[in-house]
């Protein structure tokens, strides 16, 4: 049994989630005022076909046009099977040429047979070939009376302006995970099927804004379990990585052990598991640790992710959304994964960098002088060694000092601080130019931001931030964090008049970045 199908839903108000739309043509119905032409857009499975179907039974329904068509008139009944004859559906990928289009034209000359209106649902139109499109559009500048077209495409930017401009657009949006999972509930319960709510979940997720893909996975797994699907069972199939593989990674990327971290990845692909099935789990375990150490939701990664800062977050998140644009487009896939993983792996932790630059006086979100010593610094000796733990230990919970990863690990010969301040701290000594009034104006601005948004801060810290005048100008390399930067201009902005006393102008650019790079492996490997 084909379930998406069996459960196309037969009124207006039963589809979910497209209510903008439905309000809109129910109103349309009700007021029987009827464009000629309509165009449907969005993704896969969200509705259009349905919305069209039940448009044109409410055109035609016996009881009179009307916005709650009655299913059971004759007209209700032929257009649920595709019989009727006023209604035509053409398929646009396997119907692209003039020649298909003259035809339908043809048939759009006579009155209808039965109904008010001929209705030709023209789906995937974006196929057609340009001469068809313009048969198509000289059609639709002399519409013939009582025939209305509802073009539907997953594509609009491929849809000539000409054709679009001609018609009452309606943009259909994926399906929120809430809705799927409601709907998948009734579906197993009308169905006798019985489902985890966990896997309920997962199915939802899966589907990615898809209710027919929804339906249709909850159909596949009631097969293969018998009616009664388990959540664990659910993974398997859908070829979703456990979560638990991803805890075991994470936690050998933060004791910065690339053997351990490589041979979880190898155990995960003789699971069978396709770097893209990895790459999809990688970017949900990062949100997941995001969300955690955020205390937005709990999940299995609560407690690492409060463990961590919002610095050791950050390259998660950069790396999942590298491996997502590229996996799919590299011939090997497995040594784009290698790599990625070693990356996060060689990276210094951000508190450790920020523990050395505070040990030097200098605050890693400031640009301005240094900043003032606590009373407890102030009573260390000013030239120490650092102590190195092999176990990623944190800063300040270790008695001497912190652990410092990669190329740093060489001082734990017992190099004294003071050299590494001099060879090793990325960071310059602020220069007298520095201290100047736009350098403490911009060390305030970055300590508020840092308060209210760490993450931002987190993001700042790579750039070069200027104030000449009235600008304030925010410079990056990476195209992702000039992203998340221009994300948060109206903050910044409003910061920078609470902090400076005055309104600037927020320019965010490509340039070279922060001179002193705070993350100097992750950029530059
Ligand atoms: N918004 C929705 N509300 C309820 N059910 C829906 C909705 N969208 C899709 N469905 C379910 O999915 C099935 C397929 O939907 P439909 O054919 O309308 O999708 P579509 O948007 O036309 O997709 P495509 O672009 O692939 O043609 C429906 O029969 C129904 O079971
Ligand atoms: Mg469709
Ligand atoms: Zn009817």
């Amino acid at each position: 049994m084909n379930l998406p199908v069996k459960y196309r839903p037969k009124l207006f108000d039963e589809v979910l989630g497209q209510e903008h739309v439905t309000r809109t043509l129910k109103n349309a119905l009700k007021k029987k005022e009827i464009s000629t032409a309509y165009l449907f857009t969005g993704p896969r499975g969200v509705g259009k076909t349905t919305v069209a179907r039940l448009f044109s039974k409410g055109l035609n329904c016996e009881k009179g046009i009307t916005p709650e068509p009655c299913n059971v008139c004759q007209s209700c009944r032929e257009i649920d099977s595709s019989r009727s004859l006023d209604v035509i559906e053409v398929d646009g990928a396997s119907n692209r040429g003039i020649d298909q289009i003259r035809s339908l034209q043809e048939k759009v000359r006579f009155a209808p047979q039965r109904g008010r209106y001929r209705v030709i649902i023209i789906d995937e139109v974006h196929m057609l070939t340009q001469e068809a499109f313009n048969a198509l559009l000289k059609t639709l500048e002399e519409p013939p009376p009582n025939v209305v077209f509802i073009m539907a495409t997953t594509e609009p930017r491929k849809v000539p302006e000409t054709i679009v401009s001609r018609t009452q657009r309606f943009d259909f949006r994926p399906v929120s995970e809430e809705l799927i999972a409601q709907r998948i509930r009734k579906v197993a319960e009308l169905e006798g099927i019985s489902v985890e709510e966990e896997a309920v979940q997962k199915i939802a997720r899966h589907a990615e804004g898809s209710l027919r893909d929804g339906i249709a996975l909850l159909e596949q797994l009631a097969v293969y379990a018998e009616n009664s699907i388990k959540s664990s069972g659910v993974d398997h199939l859908l070829g979703v990585v456990e979560e638990s593989y991803y805890l075991r990674l994470f936690e050998a990327i933060l004791e910065r052990n690339t053997l351990r971290a490589i041979e979880i990845l190898d155990e995960i692909m003789a699971k069978g598991y396709s770097p893209q099935q990895f790459v999809r789990g990688f970017g949900e375990a990062s949100e997941k640790l995001m969300r955690a150490h955020y205390g937005l939701e709990g999940s299995s990664f609560s407690e690492l992710g409060k463990r961590l800062t919002d610095g050791d977050i950050i390259p998660f998140l950069r790396v999942a959304l590298d491996l997502q644009s590229n996996v799919r487009y590299t011939s090997n896939p497995r040594l784009l994964l290698d790599y990625q993983i070693m990356r996060l792996t060689l990276l210094p932790s951000a508190v450790d960098i920020a523990e050395i630059l505070r040990k030097s006086g200098y605050n890693v979100f400031e640009r301005g002088p240094a900043m003032k010593l606590t009373a407890e610094e102030e009573r260390r000796p000013q030239v120490e060694k650092f102590a190195f733990s092999e176990t990623g230990e944190k800063p300040g919970e270790g008695k001497t000092g912190g652990a410092i990863p990669g190329e740093l690990q060489s001082e734990e010969r017992g190099i004294p601080y003071e050299k590494i301040r001099e060879e090793q701290v990325p960071f310059a000594e602020p220069s007298i130019e520095e201290k100047t009034q736009s350098g403490d104006e911009i060390t305030g601005l970055t300590h508020v931001i840092e308060k209210e948004n760490p993450l931002l801060a987190g993001i700042l810290a790579y750039a070069r931030i200027e104030i000449k005048g009235d600008d304030l100008t925010l410079s990056v390399q990476d195209p992702f964090q000039m992203d998340m930067i221009k994300h948060h201009e109206d903050f910044i902005r409003e910061k920078a008049k609470e902090v400076i006393g005055r309104p600037l102008t927020i320019r965010v650019e490509k340039g070279e970045g922060h001179r002193d790079e705070p993350d100097p492996l992750l950029l530059r490997l």
